[in-house]
């Protein structure tokens, strides 16, 4: 066996729940995988698939069995593993350059830091200073249409805290848009050296996944799809062996969604690296994994396994295509039969209950 290879080995979790009772999350989950695989694994909710995550992420420890990664037992988490969640796990108040650099950026020795602290010190004077005269500039000019304006004989304006009010609310509007471009030209010209090189290394991987030119931008100016970009972006920037992905195109509309499978396809070549993405749909499940594990619950495990060759024909055939061949549609209907098998077990046991 290669070095790197995940192996896991009997793995189960139960968790204890308040009441005293407990849920099977996992009983007896054992499988390797090689190195440089795209694993995906498809199941019903409730079947374990999270669990399994967070236990080769490290979040969580099993309650019987190991998984070990490299030969070495997995205790916690890792830089050798990375996570990218369903979304919302992006650091709203950071740039895109600053949520990829994230990890990166954590090795900044004292210097740096002092000069950052005073190039925010310098904004804040900056911010303050622009305000304080914006709301000066703006109630005189309001004083001078109240005194000698046709308004001047209206009592409601001819008061002076109505007119310091509208002031202040005229000169925050301006101040909305005259701080984004004060604060891009900060950090594009006062950054220190170490930060530029950072800025480099970010750049390559937004280049990576189709965002080039977006790291100034901020969280929430980008799209659902973009953000996961940016999610993937900063998994590969801390460089992890293994990229773990809990159903990371779930939010994403249709359009998307095949747009955003092309590009973990095409990462995930380029990369070499191992994957193992959880998915609920059999489509993405079979386009994605050239191994695919169907899990079933109570207790999860893992049901059926698969060899599959569609990732690899994905990277240079046309995904529609793929899609719609006969040989993918008849494995399709294999595997929504077994889960309809599966489903109509858990019914069957509801009922019976
Ligand atoms: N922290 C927890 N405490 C108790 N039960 C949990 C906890 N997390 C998950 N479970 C239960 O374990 C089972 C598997 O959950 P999960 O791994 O989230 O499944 P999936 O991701 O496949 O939907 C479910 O029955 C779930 O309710
Ligand atoms: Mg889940």
């Amino acid at each position: 066996m290669q070095d790197k290879d995940l192996q896991v080995d009997k793995v189960g979790m139960i968790y204890k729940l308040p009441d005293g009772g407990s849920v099977e999350a996992l009983k007896d989950v054992s499988f390797e995988l090689e190195t440089g695989r795209i694993l995906t694994l498809l199941g019903p909710s409730g079947c374990g698939k999270t669990t399994l995550l967070n236990i080769l992420a490290g979040f969580l420890a099993p309650t019987s069995g190991e998984a070990k990664l490299d030969n070495r037992r997995i205790e916690g988490p890792g830089q050798d593993r990375g996570m990218v969640f369903q979304q919302g796990a992006l650091f709203e108040w950071l740039s895109v350059a600053e949520n990829v650099g994230f990890g990166l950026n954590m090795n900044v020795d004292s210097r740096e830091q002092t000069i950052r602290f005073l190039r925010n010190l310098l904004f804040i004077v900056v911010y303050l200073v622009m305000a304080a005269i914006s709301v000066g500039i703006m109630v005189s000019i309001m004083a001078q249409i109240v005194q000698i304006g046709p308004l001047a004989q209206r009592p409601l304006i001819n008061n002076l805290a109505f007119v310091y009010i509208v002031g202040v609310i005229i000169s925050l509007a301006i101040l909305r848009y005259a701080i984004p471009p004060v604060r891009d030209w900060m950090r594009s010209n006062l950054k220190t050296e170490k930060e530029r090189e950072f800025r480099g290394i970010v750049d390559g991987y937004l280049d990576t996944v189709g965002l080039g030119g977006f790291g100034d931008k901020a969280v929430y100016e980008l799209s659902g799809g973009m953000q996961q970009r940016v999610a993937l972006a900063r998994c590969l920037a801390n460089d992890p062996d293994v990229i773990l992905m809990d159903e990371p195109l779930g939010a994403l509309d249709a359009l998307t969604r095949e747009k955003m499978q092309g590009l973990i396809l095409k990462l995930w070549n380029e990369t070499g690296k191992t994957i193992i993405l959880v998915t609920h749909s059999v489509e993405e499940a079979l386009y994605l994994g050239d191994r695919l594990f169907v899990m079933a619950p109570r207790p999860g495990r893992i049901e059926r396994e698969y060899d599959l060759p569609f990732a690899k024909q994905g990277l240079t055939a046309d995904a529609r295509e793929l899609k719609t061949s006969p040989e993918f549609i008849e494995k399709r209907e294999e595997i929504l039969s077994l889960i309809w098998e599966m489903e109509e077990q858990i019914m069957g046991h509801a009922g019976e209950a």
